[in-house]
């Protein structure tokens, strides 16, 4: 297949060599990084999405494609000319040509739920910060897309990413600048990045367009548990509870929800390689231990 891979950052770039490896002839769109991409066997194709002309003139003939940009932080505006704009400017560029399958990496925080409950892709998507209502409107984007253009939109909702240099949690922990919040009820859903590598991969292979699935490993886990098997695996203490400042500063936009996984597992046949954050946290925490060099 040849493949485009939008954004090939922290996701993208080892989902592209991944793609290399099982022999696809892969395409890295991103404003930067070219040299990175060719070292990974990825042919760099340099534009910026916000920026419509810069996609004119680009190749279009790809079998599949991968939305995996990030904003790296900024506001609502830049929520909406990254991500919003940024995709009618894709789906506009791409329409109409070959492609069988466009993945894009939305996130669980469009469920705005935060009474703990159970959410899978059927339940509402009302989340309360103006950032993930701009996710929101991007996926409402692609659907249409979906339905009234053919576009071939598969969204994959990604919970908390962790994995090899990056968990913000473990960060967090060992900084000690981790806080329990209130009883430490609130429940976490995570996914390791070789799983949404691998995720993405199968939505690609088997994910039916206008179709939503839930990117989020098998074991949502309340902060205490999983602050407490931090805690007992590194020998470490408890992080102490959060002060009420720190509690309410933190809590706005905070959703409590546990995102289901069925569709993935059953209907896309994933099968996690780090099915729960024990799994993965104890593969990142070898992976500290071991001396560099
Ligand atoms: N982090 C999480 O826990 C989390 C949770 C849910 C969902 N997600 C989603 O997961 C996906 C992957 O995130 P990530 O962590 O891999 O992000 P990342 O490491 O920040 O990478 C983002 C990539 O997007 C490119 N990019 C940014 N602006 C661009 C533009 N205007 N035009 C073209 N390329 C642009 C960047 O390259 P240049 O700067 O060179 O352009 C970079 O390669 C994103 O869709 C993110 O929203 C993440």
């Amino acid at each position: 297949m040849r493949v485009l891979i939008v954004g090939c950052g922290y996701v993208g770039l080892p989902l592209g060599a991944e793609l290399v490896k099982q022999g696809h002839a892969v395409f890295g769109l991103r404003r930067s990084g070219a040299d990175e991409l060719k070292a990974a066997g990825i042919t760099p194709l340099p534009a910026d999405i916000t920026r419509a002309e810069s996609l004119v003139g680009l190749p279009r003939d790809f079998d599949w494609g991968a939305n995996c940009v990030a904003s790296g932080g900024g506001g609502v505006g830049a929520y909406q000319q990254l991500y919003l704009q940024g995709t009618r400017n894709l789906v506009a560029w791409l329409g109409g040509a070959a492609l069988k399958k466009f993945v894009y990496t939305s996130s669980t925080g469009v469920y705005g739920q935060n009474d703990g409950t159970l959410v899978t892709e059927a339940s509402p998507t009302e989340p309360e910060t103006e950032t993930a209502k701009v996710l929101v409107e991007t996926e409402k984007a692609l659907l249409a897309a979906a339905r009234e253009k053919n576009f071939p939109a598969v969204i994959l909702r990604v919970a908390g990413i962790y994995g090899s240099e990056r968990g913000y949690l473990l960060k967090q922990f060992l900084r000690t600048e981790a806080r329990i919040e209130g009883q430490g009820g609130r429940v976490l859903n995570m996914i390791h990045r070789d799983d949404l590598v691998g995720s993405i991969i199968a939505a690609l292979e088997c994910g039916r367009a206008g179709e939503i699935y839930n990117a989020v490993d098998n074991e949502p886990v309340s902060q205490l548990q999983f602050f407490e098997w931090l805690a007992g695996t590194l020998g470490k203490d408890l992080p102490p509870p959060a002060t009420v400042e720190e509690a309410t500063t933190r809590r706005r936009g905070f959703t409590n929800k546990k995102v289901s996984n069925r569709r993935l597992r059953l209907e896309l046949g994933y099968q996690f390689k780090y099915p729960d954050f024990r799994k993965g946290y104890t593969a990142e925490i070898q992976r500290l231990d071991k001396p560099v060099g």
